[in-house]
């Protein structure tokens, strides 16, 4: 019996997976109680961009992992892991598509999500070790790729099971850096592609990986027909490194930027909710001018040099005293992983301490928010005068563009050129090196300095290069490239 025997597929034409699904669900009193659910939006980019793409595409499938045990209830119950079809999940979910979530057990869910991709794929990818002493390859990390391993398996069976006759599979980023070659030892017959949403890095900085596990990934991934990345910077240092892994240079690595949706983002920003955040805010910020950023608290994001540019600004130049607040707006994100709390800690600190250094009875310098509250976040957004990313490295950085659909002051931007936003934007930010901390205080400086109407053609041109490629033209043109 071959493989695609074995496999006989089922009834989908179009199949996405993605490590997070379109939703979360939270059990509000106890993860086996029958109490209410609270499903939410899930956050990050990726989510936002598959989410809109998918709703115009018909009869699509979002196979994803079960993230908390209430999740892997839902898909026990669900016929096939669809909880889509359970009822108290198909009202929160828009548009015209199913999902199915994998029961993955609760084990080999954290080994691979929080010990590889998190702790291991995400911090090679993203250049974020203390090389001194990390990363260090040891037999408990041996176990967790294993984990991961099984982890990318399970994803491949669910797919080779529902995907139809010459389906389109299109797999989502570093979690699933396996599935597509496992996918087509099961069946020859789909097409594949595989999105990558981060940033890659120079061959030598892959090489950290131990070399089975570099060689893994690279023969993983050329498993799928197409290979997509945010930017010809990021396409070429993954074409670089297969050449360096497997000898030979890779087909079908290709380039598709992805920017945000206008309409979207304007009904989101629209909302009471945010209107009513934004008067809060106000009442600090009053007629000042306001250096906003909005963040998951991500280590990548560099939120810490952040802050010491904005001190440097302070104590350098006196005369923005008064004139000036920053707004920084974070989302909790992987709160299980110890650096990512440890990293937390350490930027509360750095704010509380700039708090104590500059702040007066009537003005405060810095508004520094960890928390949940979207609105909250999309109100920072609509209030900047300056949008501020400084990631230390980062596939895109969709909240720059989001941040020039909604500022409604004629935004400056000041943006790190380790971004993929910086090759949509460059021409038009105000472009610095994410570790030189002065000359970031620097262009922060000088985009207050900028009035309104010198900001205007440039903030023009960075908001229709914004909106160029929402994520359905995104979506399409991969779909395109797969014939
Ligand atoms: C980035 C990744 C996505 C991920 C998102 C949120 O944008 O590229 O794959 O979903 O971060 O991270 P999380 O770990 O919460 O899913």
């Amino acid at each position: 019996m071959s493989d695609d025997q074995a496999h006989p597929g089922g009834n989908a034409p179009l199949l996405v997976a993605s490590n997070r699904g379109p939703l979360t669900i939270v059990a509000v009193s106890g993860d086996d109680g029958d109490g209410d659910d609270r499903i939410t939006r899930g956050s990050g980019g990726l989510v936002s961009g598959m989410q809109a793409a998918l709703s115009t595409t018909p009869h699509a499938v979002w196979v994803s992992a079960a993230m908390n045990d209430r999740e892997r209830a839902l898909a026990r119950r669900a016929p096939k892991g669809r909880i889509s079809e359970l009822p108290e999940v198909a009202d929160a979910l828009r548009g015209d598509f199913d999902v199915r979530l994998l029961p993955i057990d609760a084990l080999t869910f954290r080994n691979a999500y929080n010990g590889v991709a998190n702790s291991t794929l995400w911090f090679v990818l993203h250049r974020l070790y203390d090389l001194p002493t990390q990363p260090s390859f040891d037999a408990t990390w041996r176990r967790q790729w294993n984990s991961y391993v099984r982890f990318n398996r399970a994803f491949a069976t669910a797919l080779a099971e529902a995907a139809a006759p010459g389906a389109t599979v299109m797999v989502q980023d570093y979690h699933l850096f396996l599935v597509p070659k496992m996918l087509r030892d099961l069946r020859s017959d789909v097409k594949i592609g595989h999105f990558t949403h981060t940033p890659w890095v120079t061959p030598d900085d892959f090489a950290m990986l131990p070399d089975d596990v570099a060689h893994a990934i690279v023969e993983g991934m050329l498993g799928a027909d197409v290979l997509g990345f945010h930017t010809e910077r990021w396409a070429d240092l993954f074409r670089a490194t297969a050449r360096a892994v497997t000898g030979v240079d890779p087909d079908g690595v290709r380039v598709f930027p992805l920017g945000t949706d206008e309409d979207e983002m304007q009904r989101l920003g629209g909302r009471r909710t945010v209107d009513n955040a934004l008067r809060v805010l106000n009442d600090t910020v009053e007629d000042r001018l306001l250096i906003g950023r909005v963040d998951r608290t991500e280590l990548s994001k560099n939120v810490f040099r952040g802050l010491l540019a904005y001190r440097e600004l302070l104590r350098t130049r006196p005369e923005w005293h008064g004139r000036v607040v920053h707004a920084v707006y974070n989302n909790p994100s992987r709160e299980d992983v110890p650096a990512y709390r440890e990293y937390t800690a350490r930027i509360e600190r750095l704010a509380a301490d700039i708090d104590d250094e500059f702040s007066t009875d009537d003005w405060t310098p810095l508004i520094f928010e960890i928390g949940d509250d979207y609105p909250a976040a999309l109100a920072v957004l609509r209030r900047s005068d300056v949008v501020f990313v400084n990631s230390v490295r980062d596939g895109m950085n969709l909240v720059v563009l989001e941040g020039l659909v909604l500022s409604e002051r004629v935004p400056a931007v000041v943006l790190s050129r380790e971004t993929g936003a910086v090759e949509t934007l460059g021409d038009d930010a105000f472009v610095v090196n994410p570790f030189d901390v002065s000359a970031t205080a620097q262009a922060l400086h000088e985009a207050l300095l900028m009035p309104v109407e010198a900001r205007r053609p440039g903030a023009e041109r960075m908001r229709a290069a914004a909106i160029r490629l929402p994520p359905t033209k995104w979506f399409q043109a991969q779909l395109d490239a797969l014939g």
